[in-house]
């Protein structure tokens, strides 16, 4: 075994040359990677023993795409075009071996190989609409070649990865193998052996291309790619590649890539990839400390939020006892979950045994003490703060010593909760969103007590279930309520002011959230938390509820429903807010969107710098993070404080004195300075 450079070695097999890729974690085509590969391939080429060519990769994956860090710095190393060059170039045969996942530019390299060969577990994708791009090193053309029109326009603008036989059936890959490197290294041998073509994928015609396929699919998908750039770039991509020759259709897919990589969108999205990543980690905390086993969930309360919570864990094989107070309200809890499942079941999308195996991991409960061997207790009981230390008294008794004691409050204080207890060590937030089976995000709310081993126990166990996990400290509403409080309010405002709910709904959805504010009261029920003995009219709220609108549930709110909910303004409503102004004496006036858009964000972002200087959020990131997963923030806009970044604090500073609201000192500070928040404009 000769080293090509560090992460590059070359083997002779007999008559096979190998060129093994091993640069963790997903050796991710850095400068040394795409140096390493091209000399690798060279040094086959000119070595007279060798007859056919193997690229593998050591550890978990094949190459799992460019180094997105690598991206918007000078460039160095060999371009990925000169040595896909190299490779598709070679006189021997190239045969590609995959394990893991092979990504972009990953897969991109596989493409120029003459063959592919997969294990069965290996995974296909060109996920770079995700990151606000398109493949640009052949992908789009080549990809089509072996495919077909179709799939790679479903490929490329989803994402989506595909399995190995998936792949197979599509000609992506040439055989499946049991084992990788003495499987590809028969294959290549069989190819010279039986004298086989080197099959060059750029000279193969694009299949499946069909008269007006490709504005079908821009009509089918419109809603799916609404303000994304990136998702119609990659259809134009395909579009050529159906129409132009191979070469012209390079172009055209670099053309594109360059305009989509020097945008913000793209900008947005990349950070996007890794500020995910970083709020998982947690500032002062070693990565590698034991954790706590979480082998068995007690949850308490069958309801909206309890249910939805249980969900995440059943589908992730982790057994959970629910508990209610009143076997009807147990019942029903648990009725409600075999009833989503069984939804999904009618779907396609999970079987009959899947729903039956999750259902036998749930055990209900009308008796607390059935709790005493839970490992992660979560609480979804009223948002009460007698009621909940109520219960945290009673599990205090109840669990067993180092159990963690979760608490899902929207915006009660956790340490006071913690009280209740004789172990704040054990206690925290664990703030899911509804539904909560499908909302990707999580706070993880840290009290002042709350021992590292419990947070990093519960930031592990979230991934786990597949959520994507910021840590938020005590404050009312944590980081994303806290600051959805301060749009709802100016959203209230507005409107008294002279503003519609719909212009407000408009201006917003326009921004790329899926609905605007007064959409979203509709939706969750104006009447949560509002009661006809206490209403005293005084508010807005308080005057719908008590005309007996609802929202969405009984067909009225701000807007009116039909049976196919579909909305109307409601001029009840409407009757209503000019009411109030009047009464209140405001005199209304023309309010145009950029008032609407201004008012409704920026002090959010001004109080995002608030919870960020109070050390109620880790990182700027973390905030978008939040409101990306939790609130339909547009991923393209990369969260509130990217977005105030992009758009420059002085400007969002001005702005809310315009409007008579203080800057946040951060937020005064930093624009002072010329800085952002993120670092990543
Ligand atoms: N570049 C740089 N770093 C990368 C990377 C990449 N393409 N892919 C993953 N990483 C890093 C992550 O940041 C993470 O680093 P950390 O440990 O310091 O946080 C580490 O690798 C492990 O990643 P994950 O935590 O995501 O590990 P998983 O095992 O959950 O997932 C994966 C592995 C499926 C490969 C996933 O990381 C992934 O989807 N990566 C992105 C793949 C991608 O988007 N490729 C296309 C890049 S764009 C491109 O190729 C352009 C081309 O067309 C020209
Ligand atoms: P819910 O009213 O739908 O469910 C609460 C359930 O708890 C009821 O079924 C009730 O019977 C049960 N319960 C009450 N006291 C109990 C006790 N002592 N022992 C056992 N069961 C008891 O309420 P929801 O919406 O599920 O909210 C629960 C918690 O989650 C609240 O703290 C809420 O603020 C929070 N939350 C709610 C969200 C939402 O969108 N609904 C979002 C995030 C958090």
């Amino acid at each position: 075994m000769t080293a090509i450079n560090a992460v590059t070695d070359f083997a002779v097999e007999g008559d096979v040359g190998v060129v093994t890729i091993d640069s963790p974690p997903v050796n991710a085509l850095s400068a040394e990677v795409r140096d390493g590969l091209a000399a690798g391939v060279a040094a086959a080429v000119a070595d007279p023993a060798v007859t056919a060519i193997v690229l593998i990769c050591a550890g978990r994956t094949f190459i799992a795409g460019a180094d997105i860090s690598e991206f918007g710095k000078p460039p160095r190393g060999m371009p990925l075009a000169e040595v896909q060059e190299v490779i598709e170039a070679s006189p021997k045969p190239v045969v590609a071996a995959i394990h893991g996942t092979a990504l972009g530019g990953g897969l991109e390299v596989a493409l120029v190989a003459h063959y592919r060969v997969a294990v069965g577990s290996a995974k296909f994708g060109l996920p770079e609409v995700k990151l606000g791009l398109l493949p640009g090193a052949g992908g789009t053309q080549r990809l089509p070649r072996l495919v077909g029109a179709k799939m790679a326009l479903d490929m490329v603008t989803t994402g989506k990865h595909i399995g190995a036989p998936a792949a197979l059936a599509a000609g992506l890959i040439d055989a499946i193998v049991a084992d990788l490197r003495a499987g590809a290294i028969a294959f290549a041998r069989d190819l010279v052996a039986t004298a086989k073509p080197l099959r060059k994928v750029r000279d193969l015609p694009v299949t499946g291309v069909e008269p007006g396929m490709f504005d079908a699919y821009r009509a089918a998908n419109a809603r799916a790619f609404r303000g994304f750039d990136a998702p119609e770039a990659n259809i134009k991509c395909i579009e050529a590649a159906a129409t132009l020759p191979f070469d012209e259709g390079m172009a055209v897919e670099r053309r594109l890539f360059m305009g989509l990589m020097t945008g913000l969108q793209s900008k947005a999205q990349r950070y996007v990839f890794f500020a995910e990543r970083l709020a998982n980690k947690i500032d002062g905390l070693d990565p590698n400390a034991p954790l706590l086993p979480v082998a068995s969930v007690g949850i308490i309360g069958a309801g909206t939020m309890g249910g939805g919570i249980a969900m995440n864990f059943l589908n992730a094989g982790v057994p959970v006892t629910i508990i209610e107070m009143k076997a009807e309200a147990l019942d029903r809890g648990v009725a409600t979950i075999r009833r989503n499942y069984e939804n999904t079941a009618a779907k396609g999308r999970m079987t009959a045994e899947d729903v039956a195996a999750r259902m036998a991991l749930l055990t209900p409960s009308l008796d607390l003490d059935s709790l005493s061997a839970a490992d992660l207790i979560i609480e979804a009981v009223f948002e009460n703060m007698g009621i909940k230390q109520d219960v945290f008294g009673k599990l205090d008794r109840i669990a067993k010593p180092g159990a963690i004691l979760a608490s899902n409050t929207s915006y009660l204080d956790v340490d006071e909760i913690a009280t209740a207890t004789s172990r704040s060590e054990s206690v925290l937030g664990l703030h899911f969103f509804s539904p909560a089976n499908v909302m990707r995000l999580l706070e993880v709310v840290r009290g002042a007590k709350t021992a590292p081993q419990v947070l990093a126990t519960a930031m592990a166990t979230a991934k786990k279930i597949g959520k994507v996990a910021v840590v938020a400290g005590v404050c009312d509403g944590f980081i994303g309520n806290r600051m959805l409080s301060r749009r709802q309010e100016q959203a209230m405002a507005l409107i008294v002011e002279g503003a519609l709910p719909a212009d407000v709904d408009r201006v917003l959805f326009d921004f790329g959230f899926p609905m605007g504010p007064f959409q979203m009261s509709d939706l969750a029920g104006l009447d949560i938390g509002w009661s006809a003995e206490t209403s005293k009219g005084a508010t807005i709220r308080d005057r719908l509820c008590e005309a007996g609108l609802r929202g969405q549930k009984n067909g009225h709110g701000f807007y009116d429903y039909d049976a196919q909910r579909n909305r109307t303004p409601s001029p009840v409503a409407e009757k209503i807010i000019l009411d109030y102004a009047a009464e209140k004496g405001v005199n209304r006036r023309p309010i145009d969107d950029a008032e609407i858009l201004e008012r409704c964000l920026y002090p959010m972002v001004n109080e995002g710098a608030k919870i960020l200087a109070e050390g109620v959020a880790q990182r700027a990131s973390d905030i978008d993070i939040v409101w990306l997963n939790g609130y339909g923030w547009p991923v393209y806009r990369g969260g509130p404080m990217f977005w105030a970044d992009s758009v420059g604090l002085a400007t969002v500073a001005d702005r809310l004195t315009h409007y008579g609201i203080e800057p946040a000192p951060l937020l005064t500070k930093l624009a002072a300075e010329g800085k952002g928040f993120t670092g990543a404009v």
